[in-house]
């Protein structure tokens, strides 16, 4: 089902290619907007009909019941992989990826108490009314909405570095370890990993991965749908989501079409058909997919970095493709720069900034980008 949705965006996106919405008058634009916008909610109620159809009066008992025994089996596999977790990332990224994602001799990770971060019984009360927020507005309605948004038009055209120093101005409100500006954590991670000699695109994305950011300043309704912890909606909301309870006031969680396990998606039908919850981190692939030469590596961590009850958690496994048995390795491979590198020292900024623009234009062949 997400694939007609997702067939849908992709010929939204293509006609828009096609200059479609430019060649119009200005004052026929939010009507053409608002058709394909009516299409596709024509197409939702089409799939909301044929689910309903299908589903008898004990479908709603039975499946409850498999919720549960899934909830189970789902907590006692998470347990086990995480008591193996060191282990056998160690080991396989040894054995089968390249030596880029070798973390093991990381100068970043010897110095670094990992207990002290993401640690959310002691978040401030701005973590928690943010996460609450997050929780009950992202529904698969104002997701498609957002993509709609954001197929359609284009909100700035600047280069990478100006938008960092753009993005600048903006406090994240869910994060609970730092309350540095945004280009000392871009600086920082983009340091760490350069520290550790990784390859030339992987400190690039280092540096832009929460670029997307900027998105809080156009389209975004408050930071609820920019920043935070990312998760897949559609279907069942996982018990290993931060702040998982806030779920419940979420118009989605009592949705018959979308509270199940696998909800509008089918097994193992692969991350690239999820819709996960509209953020940086979708905003900023979309935009690096597009307009860089970054390797599908480097999309694939700018994709899922806020995607914790997956990359650390170990939920929706169920969800996974082949394919992303290898994202999952190269995520948690960028993940610790992201996280770990979050400390009080500052970077000067200019001293760093001519290495810095530098490697922007070796993966962003375009001065400007369409932000
Ligand atoms: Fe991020
Ligand atoms: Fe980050």
């Amino acid at each position: 089902m997400l694939n007609e949705i997702t067939d849908r965006i992709e010929k939204l996106e293509h006609d828009h290619k096609q200059l479609k919405y430019q060649n119009l008058e200005n004052n026929k634009l939010p009507e053409k907007i608002d058709e394909d916008i009516q299409r596709l909610n024509r197409l939702k109620f089409r799939i909301q009909n044929k689910v309903e159809n299908e589903q008898n009066t004990n479908f709603k008992t039975a499946e409850i019941k498999e919720n549960d025994v899934d909830d189970l089996k789902d907590t006692r596999r998470i347990k086990k992989e995480k008591k193996d977790k060191s282990l056998d990332i160690k080991n396989e990224t040894e054995n089968e990826s390249g030596q880029w994602m070798d973390n093991s001799k990381s100068v970043l990770l010897k110095g670094v108490n990992q207990d002290q971060f993401r640690r959310y019984e002691l978040a401030y009360d701005r973590v928690k009314d943010f996460y609450r927020q997050q929780h009950e507005k992202q529904t698969v309605a104002y997701n498609i909405q957002a993509r709609i948004n954001f197929k359609t038009k284009v909100r700035d055209r600047m280069s990478v570095w100006d938008a960092l120093v753009k993005l600048n101005k903006l406090l994240d409100e869910s994060d609970p370890d730092t309350e540095l500006s945004q280009i000392d954590h871009a600086l920082q991670t983009a340091e760490a990993i350069r520290r550790d000699k990784k390859p030339r695109w992987f400190q690039c994305v280092g540096l832009i991965h929460d670029l997307g950011k900027l998105l809080y300043f156009y389209d975004a309704q408050g930071q609820w749908d920019v920043v935070g912890d990312t998760f897949p909606v559609g279907c069942r909301f996982s018990k290993n989501i931060i702040y998982y309870d806030y779920f419940k006031e979420n118009p989605d969680y009592k949705n018959p079409l979308y509270n199940t396990k696998y909800g509008i998606y089918s097994p193992h039908c692969g991350l690239k058909n999820v819709m996960l919850s509209w953020g940086h981190d979708e905003y900023m692939y979309n935009l690096a997919k597009e307009q860089s030469i970054l390797p599908p590596e480097g999309l694939a961590m700018i994709r899922y970095h806020s995607f914790y009850p997956w990359h650390r958690e170990g939920a929706y496994k169920y969800l996974m493709s082949e394919e992303d048995k290898k994202s999952l390795k190269i995520v948690q491979t960028f993940n610790p720069y992201d996280l770990y590198s979050k400390s009080d020292i500052r970077y000067s900024v200019d001293e760093l900034k001519p290495y810095y623009l530098e490697l922007i234009d070796e993966f962003f062949p375009n001065k400007l980008v369409e932000f």
